[in-house]
């Protein structure tokens, strides 16, 4: 067991945090928090998964993914993910995300609060500036909206900047409570409000109040240390609130404002299946039209999937029923589509990609894949080459212009620049022990149904003939003839199926057929 606060996971050593230099780089100007602390030490129980929530994905990042890299776009100083729950899972995944993040261990003590300050303990003792404190499962949460939030925190000179947004059902949330001038008074929590509307007392009215607490803040670095020292569990879930800083600042006599967003999707938290789906299809919903106002066409945005870190060029079209994860890059000019799945696949300019599975594939310019293709790893199709229908492919690199036309398993192999592979070949690669290479040269021709047998090679400009099944290497300029011989043996319809419609065709068939040269009087239907 690891104690409070302490510095766990992936620092690397030599590298606390990032450089001069690369802050310099980001312009570190004006309006760049000293640190980030998201919060991801929470069970998630309403998820009922073996996965921890934060590690449960939309759009092919994981919540804790999402808020990493928006938390990475504010461009803070220092980076600080707060676990708990599951570390061993969620700590590595943080290392995976952002090396240069720092993982902070939350102890016993429970509630944002304490979680709040185990992040602060992993940071500079002697941290200044603006420190934002955001979610590890709020993913719509954008690095523009930090940035916002940041600037605004550092224009009005409060010690505590919280962002709100008003709901027409304010639901299980924190009330914002706010004086006549329209500053933060206190932020209380859904059950405190509800013990007061019991009680009757003075703050009877804060359940009715519709301006919610999204969690996620600014705070001067100082006070929030300070304020935390003093916040203690007296509540009614017997935590450490990190709302109850609001409180304390305001009794300092220092200030507190509210950033409203209009956007509510933006502080939107995943707590069950039902919301992680809906959150999902916002971000794609919102995804997918980013990339239609760069200028691609999307010919049905309800069934086009587009993950958060691809990419795509201009004049695009992307047909209906279409799902592009991961790090996929698409160029310009292409169409892919309907009904295609590329993961982690790289298409280049121009190409056209119909009705196909791939994954980490390259499918190079002007090339064409599909309908009905399967292009699995290490697939690489040379610019202007063809992946044609019920072709399956595996570590192949098919060179320019070379094509796959047909009914084809392709693994293991290199095929040069021209070649064609005739329909029905198969790259016999497997000998039930180990995977053998085949290669086929420059402009070379195999014909339809042949069965290379690796590991074999074909040089350039040779060819196999149709029907083949290949062993032995093939030299430049030779064609490998390696079938039975054609015997036709005759009377053997007559013979062996006497009576049956095939001798009754066999006999028509051999019938005198003068009359088709006479013409018949009445002349013939
Ligand atoms: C919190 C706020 C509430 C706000 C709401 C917005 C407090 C006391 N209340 O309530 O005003 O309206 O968020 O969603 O802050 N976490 C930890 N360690 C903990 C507890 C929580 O890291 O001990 C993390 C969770 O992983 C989660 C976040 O903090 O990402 C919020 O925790 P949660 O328990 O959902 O807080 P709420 O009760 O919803
Ligand atoms: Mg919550």
């Amino acid at each position: 067991h690891r104690p409070p606060g302490s510095i766990a996971g992936s620092r690397p050593t030599g590298r606390p945090g990032r450089s001069p230099s690369t802050l310099e780089r980001i312009g570190v100007s004006d309006h760049h928090p000293a640190a980030v602390i998201v919060l991801a030490a929470g069970e998630g129980t309403r998820m009922k998964s073996a996965v921890p929530k934060v590690l449960h994905s939309i759009g092919g990042r994981t919540l804790l993914g999402h808020a990493v890299h928006a938390a990475r776009s504010a461009a803070p100083q220092h980076l600080a993910v707060v676990v708990r729950h599951q570390r061993d899972l969620v700590a590595p995944h943080v290392g995976e995300l952002d090396p240069t993040a720092l993982v902070a261990d939350q102890d016993e003590v429970k509630g944002t609060g304490r979680a709040c300050e185990c992040g602060l303990e992993v940071l500079p003792p002697d941290l200044s500036g603006t420190v934002l404190v955001t979610m590890g499962d709020v993913p719509l949460l954008t690095g523009e909206t930090l940035r916002e939030l940041t600037r605004h925190h550092e224009d009005s000179g409060a010690a505590v900047t919280v962002i709100t947004a008003e709901l027409p059902d304010a639901r299980s949330y924190g009330r914002v409570v706010r004086d006549e001038h329209g500053d933060v008074l206190a932020i209380m929590e859904h059950k405190d409000a509800l013990a007061h509307r019991a009680a009757g007392d003075e703050f009877a009215h804060v359940l009715d109040l519709r301006e919610i607490n999204s969690g996620i803040y600014a705070f001067d670095a100082e006070l929030l240390r300070t304020a935390l020292a003093e916040v203690g569990t007296d509540n009614a879930q017997g935590e450490k609130y990190l709302t109850d800083v609001v409180g304390i600042a305001r009794r300092q006599g220092r200030k507190v404002v509210a950033h409203l967003v209009d956007d509510l999707w933006q502080t939107e938290g995943v707590n069950d299946r039902v919301q992680l789906a809906a959150l999902g299809a916002e971000l794609n919903r919102r995804t997918v039209e980013h990339w239609m106002r760069e200028g691609v066409t999307v010919v049905d945005p309800g069934t086009t999937w587009i993950d958060a870190d691809v990419t795509i060029g201009r004049d695009t079209v992307i047909r209906p029923n279409t799902q592009l994860l991961g790090a996929t890059t698409v160029g310009a000019d292409v169409v892919i589509g309907p009904d295609t799945t590329l993961t982690s696949v790289t298409v280049g300019d121009g190409a056209g990609v119909v009705r196909t599975q791939a994954e980490l594939a390259e499918i190079g310019p002007g090339a064409s894949v599909g309908p009905f293709s399967y292009l699995r790893p290490g697939t690489r199709l040379g610019a202007g080459g063809k992946i044609g229908g019920f072709v399956e492919t595996k570590n192949a690199d098919i060179g320019e212009g070379a094509k796959v036309p047909h009914l084809t398993y392709c693994g293991d192999a290199t095929i040069g620049e021209g070649a064609n592979i005739g329909a029905g070949t198969i790259f016999a690669n497997y000998d039930g022990v180990t995977k053998h290479h085949t290669s086929v040269g420059r402009h070379s021709f195999v014909g339809s149904d042949s069965v290379l047998i690796a590991p074999v090679e074909i040089g350039d400009g040779a060819y196999v003939a149709a029907g083949s099944a290949i062993e032995g290497d093939v030299s430049p300029g030779q064609i490998a003839v390696a079938r039975g011989r054609q015997r036709n043996i005759d009377g053997w319809v007559a013979r062996r199926r006497a009576g049956t419609s095939t001798d009754r065709a066999a006999r028509d068939a051999a019938r005198p057929t003068s009359s088709d040269d006479t013409p018949t009087q009445g002349g013939s239907r």
